[in-house]
């Protein structure tokens, strides 16, 4: 029982954040979970470290890309320290094991015709690192890289080409055997509806760019860094390939679907290799509902909330908040009330509680208990009915609906001592009071198995405070164990405490005043909407027609989830109207509409009816 699981290795052109926190934090739970249940897990992570893009940003900071890379290298090992992660390895694309093995692949590939040399011209995004579709925005006669938004370069090159477009059909029967070959579902039809609609080869070598790893052959062509640095999940594995290859699990971010569910198996299968089982494809953090990421330079420090709040906190709220697939919007707001709720007032809580009742009434030695009754056996029925949908929630990745399982579970623990009240029996009748606890007891213990791949530091208190043995089931605890006190495990958090730094930091930019001239810079005038569309490409959007009073607008409006189009149509509204034009997913939305943002739902901005439109607002 081998489990061989991986992230994406990350650029080093920026330190992590929460996004990357994300990626390896799932694999992580997953790779705790998979050794509880008794699996020889190889968990690899690293760092991606040649290309254009690093070439770049290593230029930019006078730096050469080795050098970038270095320094780079530490933030991510430390941040992984720093969420408890266990990786089995660390794998930088510029290691010469990985560098000499991609030189081989690249080689033998060619030998075996999978690889010629052709040219190609067309546009490209530096930022991605891949090249821009044709039917792509043009902004002046410059494409617009669909993904970031980037401006493209347009570039001639004569490359090496994979022989892709030989796998649409290898690749279409393998997904029709494998349905499950990428998860969630959604996106292993997003995939395949991608194949089906034909694949081109793929140019994987550069001759525009120098830090990579050159072709043995034709040493002035670069090898392409998505195929370098695909090939770290063979690599990464050294001398244990054959006891770990194929990959039972890579998870990766839905941004490099096409990478790890078409590219890749295609390499593999030129290659003769057995394919991966698993991808997993996890949606975006958002913060303002864009995008975490570096090119937007909008991204949260892991390190700030796991000083806040613990590692143990930020890995449950990862996990929890958003199912895997969906994007989550990410709010401190949001962050402190699920700790609360979940974390301190209820795990925290019953354990406290519960160790606390054991230590004063019987010094931590439970006496024997009385025969359950009832309401003591209904937990355990209840556990056993409620373990395995646990369980297969976990190894179907749905964590989030795991883990709302086991509240409900947790809450219960907290209701049965509401009903048989051990602080009433006490000392009075120690039999039925060590009954309750004992079952308190029996239910924690039994949830282990899920806190602590979730909560390593958290589960591992817990079990020690109730010397429960590590294996994690109904009938493992009984009454022999000592208990010890257990208090403050998730001390609960202020929010008003907590905003207080945010606050003065708030006055601080009070103090930057504008001016009177700087605001009327701002065009604020008062239009009614007359049309609202659903945008066909992008399901948060609306594409909004305005009337102004003397012309029509349109606007692009992320308002979908919250506004329906009747609640909309005949509003007056408020229009920064001077705004520069921006395409937002290829609509122009010539200006921006105004609302109050409250923990990121939007609240129109909705002005009197009697106002004409075209009004100023000042
Ligand atoms: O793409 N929300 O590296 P990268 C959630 N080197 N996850 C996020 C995120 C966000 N806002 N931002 C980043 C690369 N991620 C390549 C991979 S693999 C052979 C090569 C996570 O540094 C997510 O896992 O851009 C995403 O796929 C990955 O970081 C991209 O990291
Ligand atoms: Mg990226």
């Amino acid at each position: 029982m081998k489990f061989y699981l991986t992230t994406p290795i990350y650029y080093v052109n920026g330190k992590p954040h929460l996004g990357h926190a994300y990626t390896t934090v799932i694999g992580d739970v997953i790779a705790r979970y998979k050794r509880i249940k008794g699996y020889d897990v190889f968990y690899l992570t690293g760092t991606d470290e040649h290309g254009g893009k690093i070439e770049k940003a290593a230029r930019a900071l006078g730096k050469s890309p080795r050098e970038l890379a270095d320094e780079m290298v530490p933030h991510f090992k430390n941040l992984w320290k720093a969420l408890n992660i266990e990786y089995d390895f660390f794998i930088r694309t510029t290691m010469d094991f990985h560098e000499r093995k991609v030189a081989e692949i690249f080689e033998e590939l060619k030998r075996r015709g999978h690889i010629y040399k052709g040219s190609y011209s067309g546009w490209y995004c530096y930022n991605c690192e891949a090249y821009i579709p044709d039917d792509a925005e043009e902004e002046d006669g410059v494409k617009i890289c669909p993904d970031c938004g980037g401006k493209g370069e347009f570039i001639t090159e004569e490359n090496y080409f994979f022989r892709l477009s030989a796998f649409q059909k290898p690749l279409l029967d393998f997904y029709r055997e494998n349905p499950d070959f990428v998860k969630p579902r959604f996106m292993m039809n997003k995939v395949v509806s991608f194949v089906e609609q034909g694949l081109r080869d793929l140019s994987i070598t550069r001759t525009t760019i120098n830090w990579g790893i050159r072709v043995p052959s034709d040493p002035k062509h670069v090898i392409y860094v998505w195929f370098d640095a695909l090939f770290n999940y063979i690599t990464g594995l050294r001398d244990q390939f054959e006891k770990y290859w194929p990959a039972d699990l890579h998870i990766i971010g839905k941004d490099i679907i096409i990478f790890h569910a078409v590219y890749w198996p295609a390499f593999l299968m030129a290659l003769g290799y057995s394919l991966p089982r698993t991808v997993l494809s996890h949606g975006w953090w958002l913060v303002d509902r864009r995008k975490m990421s570096k090119h937007l330079g909008n991204v949260l420090d892991p390190h700030i909330l796991i000083e806040g709040f613990g590692s143990d906190a930020v890995r449950y709220f990862l996990l929890r908040e958003t199912p895997i697939g969906q994007d989550g919007n990410f709010s401190h707001e949001g962050f402190i009330e699920r700790y609360n709720a979940d974390l301190a007032n209820e795990l925290g809580n019953i354990v406290s509680r519960t160790t606390a009742m054991a230590v004063k009434y019987f010094s931590g030695n439970l006496p024997s208990p009385s025969p359950a009754l009832e309401v003591d056996r209904k937990m355990e029925e209840q556990w056993r009915e409620l373990e395995p949908l646990i369980d297969r929630a976990f190894e179907n990745y749905e964590f989030s609906r795991g883990l709302s399982l086991l509240w409900g579970y947790l809450r219960g623990i907290n209701k049965y001592l509401v009903e048989t009240e051990p602080w009433r029996s006490g000392t009075r009748d120690p039999k039925r009071t060590s009954r309750i606890l004992l079952t308190s007891f029996k239910a924690l213990h039994a949830s282990l198995k899920f806190i602590i791949p979730v909560m390593p530091e958290a589960g591992e208190k817990i079990r020690k405070a109730l010397s429960g043995p590590e294996e994690f089931s109904w009938d493992a605890y009984n009454e022999n164990r000592r208990i010890e006190r257990l208090d403050h495990l998730f001390p609960r958090v202020d929010k008003a405490e907590f905003f207080k730094e945010e606050k003065m930091e708030e006055k601080k930019e009070e103090k930057t005043y504008v001016t009177i001239e700087d605001f009327f810079k701002m065009g604020l005038k008062v239009g009614k909407i007359v049309e609202v569309k659903e945008a066909p490409n992008a399901d948060k959007l609306y594409l909004l027609k305005v009337d102004m009073g003397d012309h029509q607008r349109n606007l692009v409006a992320g308002l979908r989830q919250y506004y329906s189009p009747e609640e909309l149509l005949g509003k007056k509204i408020v229009v920064v109207t001077n705004l520069k034009p921006a395409k937002i997913r290829g609509h122009e939305s010539q200006g921006m509409l105004l609302a109050a943002d409250v923990n990121g739902k939007p609240y129109l901005l909705i002005v009197p009816d009697e106002v004409p439109p075209g009004s100023m607002v000042r």
